[in-house]
C-alpha cells in the first residue's frame, strides 16, 4: 500500500478473498468498525462465523494501540445479514499514510457491504452532553488536510452521514442527539484554543478518526452511519486535564449500554 504503484482498491479485493476464504461468505452486506467503548457489540448482533486477527488478511497493519483489539469477525444477524466487524483501525495519527487508514473500508466494500458504520470514542463540545452518551454523527469537518481520494476525484458529501439512517436510529433510541464531527490529525487531545475554533466553526464533536474513513466509504458508494461515544467532554470545555486513561474508562463503563442500542441497530438495517 505504501508503494504509490501499487492500486489501493486491487489490494482491498485481495483483503477481500482472503475474507471470504477465511469466513466462508462470499458477500458481506454490513461493515461495522468498532471504536473505544463499542467493543462488546460483536457478541450482541449475532452468531459468530469466524474470528481471527486482521494481520491475516492483505493490507492490514498490527494494533498500534492497547484497548484496540486487531481483530475481524464476521458475524450474521437474526436477519441473515452477515456483517464484518472490523476491530482493527488504523488511525491517521500513526503516520502511515492515508491508503493505510482507509484500506479496512475500500476492504469492507470490496467484500459486498453496500453499509458502513463506523463507531469512535470522543471529545463533546455541547455543554448539554455527558461523558459516557452516545451521538449520532449527522457531518464533519476533515481538519487533518489529507483526503483518500487520490488525483482529480471530485466527489459530492452532501448527505455523507445519511438521514435515512439516522432516522432508522432514531427508531430504536429516539433521546439519540447528534452533531458535527472534527477530525483532527493527533495524537495529542486539542488545545482550548482549538476546541473554540471547532465550536466556531460549526463542530460539536472532536477526535482523531473517522472523517477519513467516511470520505473513501463515499467514495466507494456505500451508505454511511456513524456513532461517537462522548468519553469526556474537550479540553476548556471539561476543565481537568485529559488523558487516553480517562478516555478507556468512560468506554468499559459506557460498554454495555452503547453496544446493547449498537447491536438493535444493526439489527433494524
Ligand atoms: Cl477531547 N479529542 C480528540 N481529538 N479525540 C478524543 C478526545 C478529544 N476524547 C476522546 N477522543
Amino acid at each position: 500500500l505504501d508503494d504509490p504503484h501499487t492500486d489501493p482498491f486491487e489490494v482491498a479485493a485481495t483483503a477481500a478473498s482472503d475474507i471470504a476464504r477465511l469466513t466462508g461468505i462470499e458477500r458481506h452486506d454490513i461493515a461495522l468498525t468498532l471504536g473505544s467503548g463499542w467493543g462488546k457489540a460483536a457478541d450482541l448482533i449475532g452468531e459468530t462465523n469466524a474470528m481471527f486477527p486482521a494481520t491475516e488478511v492483505t493490507g492490514f497493519s498490527a494494533p498500534a494501540l492497547a484497548g484496540h483489539a486487531g481483530t475481524l469477525r464476521s458475524v450474521t444477524t437474526p436477519k441473515g445479514k452477515h456483517v464484518l466487524v472490523i476491530g482493527a483501525r488504523t488511525h491517521y495519527y500513526e503516520g502511515h499514510g492515508v491508503r493505510r487508514v482507509v484500506h479496512s473500508v475500500r476492504t469492507a466494500a470490496a467484500t459486498g457491504a453496500r453499509t458502513m458504520v463506523l463507531t469512535n470514542g470522543a471529545g463533546g463540545i455541547k455543554p448539554a452532553w455527558n461523558p459516557g452518551q452516545p451521538v449520532l454523527i449527522s457531518d464533519h469537518i476533515n481538519l487533518t488536510g489529507d483526503s483518500p481520494l487520490e488525483g482529480a476525484t471530485f466527489i459530492d458529501l452532501t448527505d455523507l452521514y445519511s438521514t435515512r439512517l439516522r432516522d432508522l436510529a432514531r427508531t430504536v433510541d429516539a433521546s439519540l442527539d447528534e452533531g458535527v464531527y472534527c477530525q483532527f490529525r493527533g495524537p495529542q487531545y486539542e488545545t482550548p484554543a482549538e476546541v473554540r475554533m471547532a465550536k466556531t466553526i460549526g463542530g460539536h464533536i472532536v477526535g482523531m478518526s473517522t472523517a477519513l474513513e467516511a470520505i473513501a466509504a463515499r467514495q466507494a458508494g456505500m451508505e454511511i452511519l456513524g456513532f461517537s461515544l462522548i468519553t469526556n467532554m474537550a479540553a476548556g470545555i471539561q476543565t481537568t486535564p485529559l488523558s487516553h486513561q480517562e478516555v478507556i474508562d468512560a468506554g468499559r463503563e459506557a460498554e454495555p449500554v452503547i453496544s446493547s442500542l449498537l447491536a438493535r441497530v444493526i439489527g433494524a438495517l
